[in-house]
């Protein structure tokens, strides 16, 4: 039977026999930033370990990753904090923690997936995120998954495109909501006939959703996207299976995603934090924390080879996550809530 979009992927990647829920996990299909590198989860430590000192070291420091795939960023997160050493866990210029961040990190996945079975206890493996988090709540990769419904112009009106899930067939449905509508016209003004569109008001309810999670400290979303100002024609929903892009069939078979309406979402985020929201390219985020992928000199080389090896591999590892085109071209999404986020992303 014909679905809306939203409905079908819903149930194509949550449902009983979803996608994400009973296949070999995000890993297995596609690379995200998570998995490209520990140069990612490296910036990211970077970012927490300024954080945790601009909250004054909290106990607990929350760690919470929504959509956490197979935990495997918690995991790099925790082992960087255990391989730190205390006094070096303070940016210069403040005292460092009376107790080490590892032993205040409070660890946990948000996932629909099921717990990994060798997943370390000290994670927490939950479907809803908690309330009262301080510290850095992450999504990554998340959004683009969070069902969209897709749109067409038609004589009568904007229509929700819907679609047989077995075959991919599609077909005009009913009208848009009225809220919809309203989303529509605010955050996609389209260019006319035939252009068909994602309506990503769910992503903005979705985040918004996880930012009032937050008492103190940021949200951070990691995701591919566009601006209102260049919202890409025709839409983006696309799948993938096994490392290729294939059509988008909603039947449980592949990955079904469409890029995010960053700056719709942002706003969303913002209205519920009650502070302004910063969005500034993977590039430039990585740059900020550190990860500049600069080749290593060359006279390393005839020094110590092994060095120059490894360093290498390292540049080469952050080039990929830095490429404009690819990885470094992902949007970063930071939402703080009691905390300047300037100092936090200063180079
Ligand atoms: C593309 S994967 C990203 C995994 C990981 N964060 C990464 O960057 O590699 C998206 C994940 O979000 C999870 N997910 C989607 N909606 C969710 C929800 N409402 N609550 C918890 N997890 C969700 C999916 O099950 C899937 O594992």
């Amino acid at each position: 039977m014909p679905l809306r979009w939203r409905d079908a992927m819903d149930r194509a990647l949550y449902g009983p026999a979803g996608f994400f829920v009973a296949g070999a996990g995000p890993a297995g299909h596609f690379r995200t930033s998570a998995h490209a590198s520990p140069a990612f989860a490296a910036a990211v430590f970077r970012l927490v370990s300024r954080l945790d000192a601009a909250l004054g070291f909290p106990a607990p420091f929350d760690l919470v990753d929504v959509g956490a795939g197979r935990g495997e960023l918690l995991v790099a997160l925790a082992t960087l904090a255990d391989e730190a050493a205390a006094p070096d866990t303070a940016p210069s210029g403040t005292s460092p923690p009376p107790v080490p961040l590892a032993d205040r990190l409070r660890l946990t996945a948000v996932e629909l997936a099921p717990r990994p079975p060798d997943l370390p206890p000290a994670i927490d493996w939950t479907t809803e995120a908690p309330t009262g988090i301080t510290g850095l709540l992450l999504a990554t990769e998340w959004l683009d998954n969070v069902p969209v419904d897709v749109a067409v112009p038609t004589e009568t009106g904007w229509r929700y495109v819907l679609v047989d899930p077995s075959t991919g067939e599609e077909t005009p449905g009913p009208p848009l909501t009225e809220v919809d509508q309203t989303w529509l016209t605010r955050w996609h003004p389209t260019s006319g006939p035939g252009g068909r569109v994602e309506v990503g008001r769910g992503r903005d309810l979705a985040w918004a959703g996880v930012v009032e999670r937050l008492r103190r400290g940021v949200a951070l979303g990691v995701d591919y996207g566009h601006l209102r100002r260049a919202r890409p024609a025709g839409g983006t929903l696309t799948g993938y299976r096994g490392g290729r892009q294939v059509p988008p069939l909603p039947d449980g078979s592949c990955d079904v995603t469409a890029h995010v309406a960053m700056d719709s979402v942002a706003s969303a985020g913002a209205r519920v934090a009650g502070c302004a929201y910063t969005l500034m390219s993977q590039r430039e985020a990585l740059r900020a924390l550190g990860a500049d992928g600069g080749r290593p000199p060359l006279s390393l080389a005839g020094t110590d080879p092994a060095g120059y090896l490894r360093a290498l591999a390292a540049a080469s590892a952050v080039a990929e996550l830095t490429d404009p085109a690819g990885l470094g071209g992902h949007w970063w999404l930071l939402q703080p809530v009691g905390v300047a986020v300037d100092a936090l992303m200063a180079r």
